[in-house]
């Protein structure tokens, strides 16, 4: 199979109507698409992107209403935070109706419903009668793409069409969100809205989720090793990791120190202004961009532990749980 890149919407609409599995851009990362409703076209994001089937999937929509024709019930608290977050990098679990396929959510009663902010997959959707079911569009396992070149490099061949929307403006995946009997928020992973943004909000501290069985998780975010690069990572204080783990090709990922005092051959300085948010937009595209240099070693510093430093620190994490 031939694989375009293209900005025609009308086409994305066309092949995506026939069945057919698309490369979506959004706020967050790229997105692999097809019809929601549709367990045939579903199929097609399993098998182009390996992804075991007991991984579900997120159902994107173009407005809070439109989600709301897929979920049974909704907590005041949720409407609350859609009206705040939605559209945007906020992912909401809640109650399905039957008109979501189970291999969709993996046979769960629960749906991930999201509204994503991006115009050009925002006009898509509302030209569609269905919604959007779509994980990032990398191969299992993998670092989520965050530009349409980076779609190709996972999915030539396996997709017809990738929807370019460029370079994606967050830069790291949804916070995935549910809610308990009592109105708590739990979240489920980490991600583009912050839980200080979130806890304002509520007016009351979230909870987090931990993984108990690490090979059949809730959310593929909560696999311990995911969002990995290559090229093995180790995440801490650098000048104890440029110790032990040090060799002659060495990639560095800093938030703005420059540890210029270090023998260091590649240096990914995320944001000299120490803007966790221009840090979090960068973030994957320098992991890909070192995998390309095929140095032996990643070391990482830890982010501060506040606003998306707490999303970058949870990836970096996931990426080195494989090496340790
Ligand atoms: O920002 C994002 O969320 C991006 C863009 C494309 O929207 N999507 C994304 O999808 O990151 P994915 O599949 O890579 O990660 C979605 C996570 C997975 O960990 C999946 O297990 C979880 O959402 N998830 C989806 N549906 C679920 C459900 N019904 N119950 C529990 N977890 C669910
Ligand atoms: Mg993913």
């Amino acid at each position: 199979m031939r694989t375009i890149i293209g900005t025609n919407i009308e086409l994305a609409c066309e092949l995506l109507i026939r069945g057919e599995a698309v490369a979506i851009p959004t706020e967050t990362v790229y997105g692999l698409a097809a019809n929601a409703c549709n367990p045939d076209a579903v199929i097609k994001i399993f098998e182009a992107k390996n992804r075991p089937h007991f991984n579900p999937l997120i159902v994107h929509t173009h407005s809070w209403e439109s989600a709301l024709n897929y979920t049974l019930e909704v907590p005041e608290i949720a409407h609350r935070l859609a009206a705040i977050f939605s559209p945007g990098p906020l992912t909401f679990l809640l109650p399905k109706k039957n008109n979501i396929p189970d291999l969709v959510t993996a046979g769960s009663d629960l749906v991930a419903l999201r509204i994503p902010n991006h115009p050009i997959t925002l006009a898509l959707l509302k030209q569609l009668d269905f919604p959007l079911a779509a994980p990032s569009a990398n191969q299992f396992g993998y670092i989520s793409p965050t530009t349409a070149a980076h779609v190709m490099q996972s999915l030539e061949g396996k997709i017809s069409y990738i929807l370019d929307g460029g370079t994606t403006t967050v830069g790291l995946e949804s916070t995935i969100i549910g809610f308990d009997e009592q109105e708590n928020v739990i979240v489920h992973r980490v991600g583009g809205v912050t839980i200080e943004d979130i806890e304002k909000v509520i007016g009351k501290k979230v909870l987090m989720t931990e993984t108990k069985d690490h090979n059949k998780p809730q959310t593929s975010g909560q696999l311990k090793s995911h969002y990995a690069p290559n090229t093995p990572l180790y995440i801490g204080d650098i000048e104890h990791l440029y110790a032990t783990h040090r060799s002659s090709k060495t990639a560095l990922i800093s938030l703005s120190e420059t540890y210029h005092e270090l023998d260091i051959a590649h240096r990914f300085i995320l944001s000299p202004n120490n803007d966790l948010n221009e840090a979090a937009q960068k973030l994957f595209a320098a992991l890909r961009q070192i995998d390309e240099l095929e140095v032996d070693v990643i070391i990482a510093e830890r982010f501060p532990n506040q606003g998306l430093g707490i999303a970058i620190n949870d990836r970096l994490k996931r990426a080195q749980a494989i090496y340790k």
